[in-house]
């Protein structure tokens, strides 16, 4: 039990919107591993800053991974979290991926279940459409250069009170631009896993999306450019309509796509409850059109509407050598020999719903 208060802080306007940025709540809680202690016995912290080797392989070689849940003030005064269970599932399989020491599912929602506890008052009030946004992280905190396993790995969760991901709201549907230019993860590679590694590489590419005005980037299958995969930040879903006029939840079957936890409550929700078809498969780019509704399903993005996707298509131009000088000099200059495309075309593809 907690000692902390329960009821929304006066420390957070929750009249304005909240949006998903950190706001330092109380505290965060952070275990340590190491191959002689385990894991310990958790701290709860109030700083909002970690200490670690400057040779920790989460700074330099990437291993770290993390996950994302919600927790809720419900009507009936309760607050929630959203199947946590899964989420240490998942987390397992990150962990692994990184070869990374991983908190077992009970260490899990014990450390889940202290934080949150102590953060009750920064859960947003029911009727705010704000929820506690849960960031359970793993990292290589100990020395180590060459490229093998950290010897010490921390877990560590943060709770931080959010708004809707995109600016709008869940109520305005969101503009999405398919990003050809950039593979988020490759075909037998880490995009299943929710390591930190295949999140940075997505910043460029979503920087330039929004500054043309799109909110996210849809990234197609790695290998052929022909099939939807997923939104950099949340999972894929379409509803169109049986001959029958009954509505199918479709959404992409993928090696390089992340397991969704919304996604996949969705797909069950539809077929439980509203006796839907679900069909998880290949979804051609060539099938979005025929979509009624397409949805970003994710903790964060909770379910975007999408009201276009568009592509640019290229026709390929012509590669030209970038400096003319490149065969006169009396040693290979690597600069010099570099090429280009001119004339390329670009024309705009554009999908509504
Ligand atoms: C989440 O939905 O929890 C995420 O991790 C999305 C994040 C990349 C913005």
């Amino acid at each position: 039990m907690t000692s902390q208060p329960r009821e929304p802080t006066s420390a957070i306007d929750w009249s304005q919107p909240l949006g998903f940025k950190y706001r330092h709540p109380r505290s965060h809680i952070k275990y340590v591993w190491t191959k002689e202690t385990g894991w310990d016995n958790g701290k709860l912290l109030s700083n909002h800053t970690i200490t670690m080797d400057i040779a920790s392989t989460s700074l330099h070689y990437g291993q770290a991974c993390f996950e994302g849940m919600k927790a809720f003030r419900m009507k009936d005064g309760k607050i929630r979290i959203f199947r946590p269970d899964l989420n240490a599932q998942r987390l397992l399989q990150s962990c692994k991926a990184a070869s990374m020491e991983c908190p077992p599912t009970e260490l899990f929602l014990e450390a889940l279940q202290r934080v949150v506890s102590d953060n009750l008052d920064h859960v947003p009030p029911t009727d705010s459409a704000g929820s506690l946004y849960i960031r359970p992280f793993v990292v290589g905190s100990g020395p180590q250069l060459g490229l093998s396993p950290s010897p010490e790995f921390s877990f560590i969760i943060l709770v931080n009170a959010v708004g809707p991901y995109y600016v709008g709201g869940l109520g305005s549907p969101v503009k999405a631009l398919i990003a050809d230019s950039l593979d988020r993860a490759a075909p037998h590679g880490t995009g299943n896993v929710k390591v930190s590694g295949n999140y940075a590489p997505v910043f460029a590419a979503t920087a330039a999306a929004n500054a043309k005005g799109f909110a996210v980037n849809l990234f197609l299958d790695p290998q052929t450019h022909s099939k939807v995969e997923e939104f950099a930040t949340s999972n894929f879903a379409g509803l169109k309509r049986a001959a029958d006029g009954k509505p199918i939840y479709v959404t992409p079957r993928s090696e390089s796509i992340l397991k969704g936890v919304t996604n996949r409550s969705c797909a069950e929700l539809a077929s439980r409850h509203l006796g839907w078809h679900v069909e998880r498969r290949d979804v051609p780019w060539s099938e979005v059109k025929e979509f009624e509704e397409v949805v970003a399903t994710g903790t964060a993005v909770v379910m975007t509407a999408i009201g276009e996707i568009h592509r640019e298509v290229k026709t390929p131009g012509k590669r030209v050598k970038k400096n003319s000088n490149t065969s006169s000099g009396a040693y290979y200059d690597w600069d010099l020999d570099e090429e280009e495309e001119v004339d390329a075309k670009l024309e705009m593809e554009v999908v509504k719903f």
